[in-house]
């Protein structure tokens, strides 16, 4: 069979590399992919745009590909899944009804609501004077989300007055869009969080290993904000036990709220946890696609054919398919460019990759780009080193061991990916 690939960052080449580990996939597109997918063998890129819906099709028409994969929550909720479900194509993730879990925080909030799931209290607002009087109302520390997609800069963590008015002002001046402003005020909670990657295909729902992101850009979880620095899997925090109750109190919940709004949700529900310091597992926001780089830690685990899950989910057939593990735990380190989240140079040369993966990494690629013949950064994150183990230890050994082996101009990774579920304090 071939597949193609919807998106450009690591979780894609970690996708696509996952897929061709079985001997029945025979060639993977990417659209439109990066530096990595571009040299891994039994993968091309094609220069489309993501959300070139009719393109995609026509090249998935002329070349007999049996299954898409969408990466990215931009043409999900444009209405990819949608698109090609009509045209009677197999693609997996959800309809734009059901990427509105990720794309709209306040009908994501709502449907929690009604569901009973647990989640932080929280009010929506058209109107920026009554979000500040609200503010005033509950006081700091206090959380303001813009409502729409963001690229994860839509969420401020108030700690003053001040921080959240303004954040409030940014948000209907339509700095996230123009159309439809809204913003949520949500209660502040305090905890760790946990990334909880779920398969559906409608009718059931099977979490794959609980993982851990980082998404600040300093050691112990200081400064902004990012995509996401790094990621480690299994999360310990995630007893067995703890895993039952987000099965039935949080995942099976959203599913059923979701078919009740005749949603036929058939591809990754990411559920953003906050485990608070009691033990109750809240969610702060549901994604509707896998994660990046909690994806690149995950699937280095999964023993399971990836295309056996993805097929069995757009054919609802989940609930007969088991998901097996290796054993041992994974983590995932981000290469990224020195000024990022902020302004950061592109084209910086890129060596050590081989070197890193003879010390057993796998370096999934991010911002990356061939350019004549040269490979080159080409975005925030750079690239992903991936490494397992026996134990969550030894793979961070091996993680940073490989992580030392690649250079370019700039070059910057937190040096403490995973530590904290080692019982280090950050
Ligand atoms: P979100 O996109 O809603 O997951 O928010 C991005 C990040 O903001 C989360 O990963 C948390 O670190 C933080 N955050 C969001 N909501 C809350 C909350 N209610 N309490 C504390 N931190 C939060
Ligand atoms: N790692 C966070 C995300 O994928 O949204």
């Amino acid at each position: 069979m071939k597949v193609l690939v919807v998106g450009n960052g690591g979780r894609e080449h970690a996708i696509a590399k996952k897929l061709l580990e079985s001997t029945r996939i025979k060639q993977v597109f990417c659209v439109p992919g990066n530096g990595g997918t571009a040299t891994t063998q039994g993968c091309q890129n094609l220069s489309l745009n993501i959300d070139d819906f009719q393109g995609i099709e026509r090249f998935v028409m002329v070349n007999n590909i049996g299954l898409v994969i969408v990466g990215p929550e931009l043409p999900l909720s444009l209405g990819i899944a949608d698109y090609f479900q009509q045209k009677r194509l197999m693609i997996f993730g959800p309809t734009k009804a059901g990427a509105q879990i990720e794309s709209s925080k306040s009908w994501a909030k709502e449907l929690m609501l009604q569901a009973g799931i647990p989640t932080p209290k929280a009010a929506v607002f058209t109107d920026a004077e009554a979000a500040k009087a609200y503010v005033l109302e509950q006081g700091i520390p206090i959380v303001i989300k813009a409502d729409g997609l963001a690229s994860g800069k839509g969420v401020t963590v108030a700690t003053t007055v001040k921080m959240a008015h303004s954040a409030i002002n940014t948000i209907f001046r339509g700095e996230f869009g123009t159309d439809n402003i809204r913003v949520v005020v949500e209660e502040f909670l305090t905890g760790q969080e946990v990334s909880i990657l779920a398969l559906t295909d409608g009718i059931t729902v099977e979490p794959l290993l609980p993982a851990q992101d980082h998404k600040a850009i300093g050691e112990g979880d200081k400064g902004a904000n990012t995509g996401g620095m790094g990621a480690y899997a299994p999360a310990p925090i995630v007893t067995p036990e703890l895993m039952e109750r987000i099965q039935e109190e949080i995942l099976e919940p959203t599913l059923a709220a979701l078919q009740k709004r005749k949603i036929d949700y058939r591809g990754v529900l990411y559920a953003g946890l906050m485990i608070t310091p009691d033990g109750e597992p809240k969610v702060l926001e549901f994604n509707c696609r896998f994660g990046d780089p909690e994806t690149q830690a995950v699937l280095s685990l999964l023993e399971t054919p990836l295309e056996d899950l993805v097929l069995a989910c757009c054919q609802q057939r989940l609930g007969e398919s088991s998901i097996r593990w290796k054993s041992g735990a994974s983590v995932c380190v981000v290469l990224a460019s020195g000024g990022y989240p902020g302004s950061y140079q592109k084209g910086k040369v890129i060596t050590g990759i081989e070197e890193a993966e003879a010390q057993g990494a796998e370096v999934f690629h991010a911002g990356t780009q061939l350019k004549q013949q040269q490979l080159v950064s080409d975005g925030g994150r750079v690239l992903g080193v991936t490494a397992t183990g026996e134990t969550l230890e030894q793979a961070i050994s091996k993680a940073y061991a490989a992580v030392d082996c690649i250079q370019f101009e700039g070059v910057y990774c937190r040096r403490d990916i995973g530590r904290r579920a080692l019982g280090d304090k950050n």
